[in-house]
């Protein structure tokens, strides 16, 4: 409220004592180093429109850091967003991790040294499509605990996480007022809609972790994202495709777009979704003409889901999402250039945008005029064209301006065009991947299939659910049991086998006989379930029943998501003997973690010389359930580099121990995929690609995982495939 009063009294107070006595009232908001009012953030006493951009440290590798971080700042950024990812840092209770991609402070520090501000967004629920939204899996386990709502052991540990890491950005003195670049953090995140479903626990939940969050003396503001009942000492924030039309829940909090979506990300089975630069800019011309005074690209950089961090739901690997630098950090253009060009026309306006409110008038259909006009004599102006198909010219202070359809032109002096969203002046980049080298020499290794007679394996009668066995440690739970048929029985009165019926939360499952694949289904993008449903062969006396359910990410995202099953909860049968339908369902099952070769780390070079491997032609082709391996010197040169997986299945790929992450080339995207289309007027324009294909056929390799000569390739087959067309590819654009 102080600094609202100081900005409405400042214009019209002509008298000294005033003066003097509004400088006394304001100077605490000028001690404070990063305050707020209606208009703006203000960081040293001044006002500012703040560009910020979206990194998330462990999608990247701290040697690409730097880098990412320049071309941010070279695109006109001022500052770096971030998640914190809980599960990455403390990946069983009291264990912690901050060495390597999971070194906040380092990616903090190299943020500060290029001159860049940090957005930290604590959460520590962050959705993200990272795994489990970013909670470690031991969270669920916790007894009496639900995930974000009035819970006392969420609470406490929630709280824990969040202190954790605000005294450690406190030691190593980030926080602005410290002299540190962090001007603002974020407490959970899109909780409103979540707050809405269940009521008035979600209310008392959001009032705590605000106050919570407060109490902790940061000495910057924090945020909370889609939270329209944000209480008076946090900011309430808009994230979407457009947020023009949001107004933060008290006037004396700037109007913030913490999440503007530059694309979607990519889920296996799913198209590429893309979003024209054009648009983006439109988004941003349109918030910032409207009052706004920060807007965040969500993503500037992607990035890339190493290991199992991608959610379930089957997000892919590479986590792209068509954002101004790619996924190996090259620029995507033109959306970078138009981006960068936008900025500086933000730039030029910048001291008519923080000292005076839009005067708006509409000199034609579809036209829209913003004009910023401050006492100082700064004026900057906004024309805009809102026919998404036809262009326009407008008249504005007797000068005649060309409007293209769906555009903005920016007038930083109200008289020059300085930049127009729709004119668009740097050329596409061609994204090439160029296979290096002369192909691969693989070795194969079959993993066993288990059965239910196995050793190192648990019983009991009936079925779990996968994650409270797993724990996530693995993808993989077998579920294992036995069929005794008798004699003449299993072959059927019509000559047909019998019918098994498994039905699995998801996500994907691969059923053997005997140790023989009989079949694999998989769940689909909207809903994880599936069922298996196919007449088996069986034999007179025991048969072997092993069941391989396949988990492809935790749910990040939905009311008590954590509570979301995976694995074969049944029921399991077998119909079509004489006897008639036999139920499974609550027999004896065996269970087994992980496969053989994940607790022989294979992976690793000791491990995988654990193990004889076929070579040559004892290389398993097409071969389910299989491992292979490669060595390879790293190409010359500096260019990103990816492994071309068109041949393969599903599974998982390592390179010297490190997890490339998950492969799934052959769930083939479905969906519609039409020309680019508006879904209306404030809508996004939307364009999806890769219909009919893969939806992620290349895997980032990062540079830094390779040495000279010698990196082990390692890559686990689910489907089968064909080895001898991966190829290690050169990202050029
Ligand atoms: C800008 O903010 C002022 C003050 O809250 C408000 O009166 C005005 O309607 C806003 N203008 C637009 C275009 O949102």
């Amino acid at each position: 409220m102080m600094s609202l009063m100081c900005k409405m009294n400042m214009g019209r107070v002509k008298m000294l004592s005033l003066i003097v006595f509004l400088l006394m009232v304001c100077s605490s908001v000028v001690n404070a180093t990063v305050s707020y009012d209606d208009k703006a953030f203000i960081i040293n006493g001044k006002r500012k429109i703040l560009i910020s951009g979206s990194i998330h440290y462990p999608r990247s590798t701290p040697e690409m850091w730097p880098d990412l971080i320049q071309k941010a700042k070279d695109g006109g950024l001022d500052v770096i967003q971030t998640y914190v990812f809980w599960n990455v840092h403390e990946p069983s209770p009291g264990k912690y991790d901050f060495g390597g991609r999971y070194d906040l402070v380092k990616f903090i520090k190299l943020v500060q040294q290029a001159g860049l501000y940090v957005h930290l967004r604590i959460g520590p629920y962050i959705c993200a499509e990272w795994n489990f939204g970013g909670f470690p899996a031991w969270l669920k386990y916790v007894p009496g605990i639900e995930f974000r709502t009035d819970n006392g052991p969420f609470k406490v540990k929630m709280q824990g996480f969040v202190e954790q890491i605000v005294s450690m950005m406190k030691s190593e003195k980030l926080f602005e007022p410290q002299g540190g670049p962090i001007i603002m953090s974020q407490i959970e995140n899109e909780y409103g809609p979540v707050e809405w479903e269940i009521g008035a626990p979600g209310k008392a939940y959001t009032k705590w972790a605000a106050n919570m969050a407060v109490g902790l003396n940061t000495g910057v503001p924090w945020i909370m994202c889609k939270q329209e009942d944000a209480p008076a000492s946090v900011i309430d924030t808009c994230n979407g495709f457009y947020c023009e039309n949001f107004r933060p829940n008290t006037p004396n909090k700037p109007k913030m777009f913490t999440e503007l979506w530059t694309g979607w990300y990519t889920q296996f089975g799913g198209p590429v979704p893309k979003r024209p630069a054009e648009d983006i800019a439109f988004a941003v011309a349109r918030f910032v003409q409207n009052n706004g005074s920060f807007f965040n690209y969500y993503m500037y950089h992607g990035g890339t889901n190493f290991g199992r961090t991608g959610s379930g739901l089957f997000v892919a690997t590479s986590y792209d999402y068509d954002a101004p630098i790619d996924e190996y950090g090259l620029l995507n253009e033109p959306k970078y250039s138009h981006l960068t060009n936008l900025h500086k026309a933000i730039k030029l306006s910048e001291p008519a945008l923080v000292s005076s409110y839009p005067t708006v008038t509409w000199p034609g259909k579809n036209q829209e005029i913003h004009v910023f006009s401050s006492r100082t004599g700064a004026c900057a102006a906004f024309l805009s064209n809102l026919d998404p198909h036809f262009s326009t010219k407008v008249t504005f202070r007797n000068m005649q301006y060309d409007l293209p359809p769906w555009s903005i032109s920016i007038l930083p002096d109200c008289k020059n065009v300085v930049y127009n969203t729709a004119r668009v002046s740097t050329k596409s980049s061609e994204p090439k991947f160029t296979p290096v080298g002369n192909g691969l020499a693989w070795q194969s290794f079959i993993e066993a299939i288990p059965s239910s007679s196995d050793t190192d394996t648990i019983s009991k009668d009936g079925l779990w659910e996968q994650i409270s066995v797993t724990r996530d440690t693995s993808d993989y739970l077998w579920y294992m049991t036995e069929i005794n048929i008798a004699p003449g029985e299993g072959f059927l009165k019509n000559g047909q086998s019998p019918l098994l019926t498994v039905m699995s939360a998801g996500h994907t499952l691969h059923v053997f006989i005997n140790g023989q694949l009989s079949g694999t289904v998989y769940g689909g993008l909207e809903n994880p379930r599936l069922t298996f449903n196919e007449n088996v062969k069986l034999r007179a006396g025991i048969n072997k029943i092993s069941l391989c359910s396949v988990t492809v990410g935790l749910a990040n995202v939905g009311t008590h998501f954590e509570k979301w099953n995976a694995g074969i909860l049944g029921p399991v049968t077998l119909k079509g003997l004489n006897e008639g339908t036999r139920d499974l369902t609550k027999q004896r099952w065996t269970y087994k973690v992980g496969l053989k070769g994940e607790s022989l780390n294979l992976e690793t070079t000791a491990g995988s010389s654990s193990v004889e491997w076929g070579a040559g032609s004892l290389i398993a082709q097409k071969q389910p359930f299989t491992w292979y391996k490669a060595t390879f010197d790293a190409p010359a040169g500096n260019d990103p580099l990816a492994l071309d997986m068109s041949a393969m299945g599903k599974g998982q790929i390592w390179i010297n121990g490190q997890s490339i992450g998950r492969h799934w080339p052959a769930y083939i995207a479905k969906g519609n995929c039409g020309e680019c289309s508006y879904a209306g007027t404030y809508t996004e324009k939307k364009c999806l690609h890769y219909c009919g294909k893969p939806s992620q056929t290349w895997y980032h390799v990062p540079r830094s995982w390779l040495k000279a000569r010698g990196n082990l390739l390692v890559v686990f087959e689910e489907w089968g495939g064909n080895p001898s067309w991966i190829n290690l590819v050169r990202r050029t654009v």
